[in-house]
């Protein structure tokens, strides 16, 4: 692939201290350089290396990493509109409206569940975000929980085995056998095909001691836990998390002082999830309490058919600065560098050089604008891996100097 100067950037957030002022490494006045799909170079235009091939002219515009979406639910069938409705007449949310997506999903073709699923990542993709995390979870049985990964694993490499989503209507009577089920032979058959293991800990879905024994059977397993925890009420979930050495504990609307101090304290990012506080309309966590703490924070989307179907960032990250108490620039790091430490990744998240090229063009001047222009369309471009991947059909700035060799 022919190395590509991104010139004109107005402002480069690189996620690289070394590279420019603040967590946010900000570079203003800044250039890029992809080679072979990754970062070669990035820094102050007036120092970019002079041998690229092509160049595109980014206007004046903002550009930050793509975002990494370290929490999703992408393989299911149908929707829960009435649900949603009914919600904002005043009905609670409950753990018990997964029930509705898993009959509907394990009546699905492969087919449908794939074409829904790609929608939602090319949703996901025109938004800004080049990473997603993917979880089963709404098969629960042992075919349905194997087919799911297999999807998922289609679309992501970042693949989650959630068995323990919620217990199905078969084995209302009896959680302990179900959990058995999930820990024994569903783990078994879907080990292979999943990169972590996360269980839903909290009121009407697994209790501590259920929630222990799948992450651990995971881990004998080679998988490495995330955990749902804290969204309906205070429970286990951060903590067994914190103990387990998971990567990540998500939701945490419900936090303990304890909590807080295991989670600035361990390995393990605390995830948030305001869009399903919004979607649930339910107070949101407080990413404040957490960031003064010395936790690492990430943001994302939760995207899933009850309680939060979007797969868009931006929003997020409005919500979180609004509603959340993050400043702008913490808000851009937690859903981009906030979502690669949530996977454990390191070649995505930044603009250091070796990183993929997965970067954004903002119709903006700035990354704050992503706050202050709360559902403006702003993802004017986005790369993947050093290829223009949505938005290629819009102008940027003088399109006549857009791709022409950087030395013409
Ligand atoms: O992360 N909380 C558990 N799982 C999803 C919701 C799933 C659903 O309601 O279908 C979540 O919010
Ligand atoms: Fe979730």
């Amino acid at each position: 692939m022919a190395s590509v100067l991104i010139d004109g950037i107005g402002s480069l957030v690189t996620n690289d201290p070394a590279l420019g002022d603040g967590p946010l490494g900000l570079v203003e006045d800044a250039a890029l350089v992809v080679e072979d799909g990754r970062v070669a170079w990035a820094g102050p235009r007036g120092r970019a290396p002079g041998h690229a091939e092509e160049r595109f002219d980014a206007g004046g515009l903002a550009v930050v990493p793509g975002f990494v979406d370290s929490h999703a639910h992408l393989v299911f069938a149908g929707d829960r509109t009435e649900e949603f409705a009914a919600r904002m007449t005043g009905r609670p949310y409950s753990a018990g409206g997964i029930r509705t997506t898993v009959a509907a999903t394990r009546e699905a073709s492969d087919d449908t569940l794939r074409a829904n699923l790609a929608r939602l990542v090319a949703e996901a993709l025109r938004s800004g975000t080049t990473t997603v995390e993917c979880k089963s979870g709404y098969g629960l049985t042992v075919e349905d929980e194997t087919r799911s990964l297999r999807l998922a694993a289609e679309a992501t490499g970042e693949v989650t085995f959630l068995g323990a989503h919620v217990v199905p209507p078969e084995y209302a009577g009896d959680p302990d056998a179900y959990t058995d089920l999930v820990r024994g032979p569903m783990l078994d058959a879907c080990a292979p095909h999943a990169r972590w293991i996360d269980v839903f800990c909290d009121r009407g879905a697994f209790d501590g001691d259920q929630t222990r024994a799948v992450l651990t059977a995971g881990l004998e397993r080679g998988l490495v836990p995330r955990v749902h925890a804290g969204q309906l009420g205070p429970g286990p979930g951060v903590r067994i998390a914190v103990e387990l050495g998971a990567a990540s504990a998500d939701h945490l609307t419900h936090l303990t002082d304890d909590d807080v101090t295991a989670l600035a304290s361990g390995d393990t990012v605390a995830t948030l999830l305001p869009g399903a506080e919004f979607s649930t309309r339910s107070p949101y966590p407080d990413a404040r309490r957490l960031i003064d703490a010395g936790a690492t924070v990430a943001l994302a989307a939760d995207c899933n058919p009850g309680s939060s179907y979007t797969t868009n960032i931006p929003f997020c990250v409005a919500l979180a600065v609004r509603e959340m108490r993050m400043t702008p620039a913490e808000a851009v790091w937690a859903a981009t560098m906030g979502g690669a430490k949530a996977l454990r990744r390191r070649d995505v998240g930044h603009l250091g050089p070796g990183a993929w090229a997965d970067f954004v063009l903002l119709d903006a001047p700035s990354h704050v604008h992503l706050a202050y222009r709360p559902g403006v369309p702003l993802v004017r471009r986005v790369w993947r891996r050093g290829r223009l991947v949505a938005g290629g059909d819009r102008p940027v700035g003088p399109e006549a100097s857009a791709a022409r060799p950087a030395r013409a």
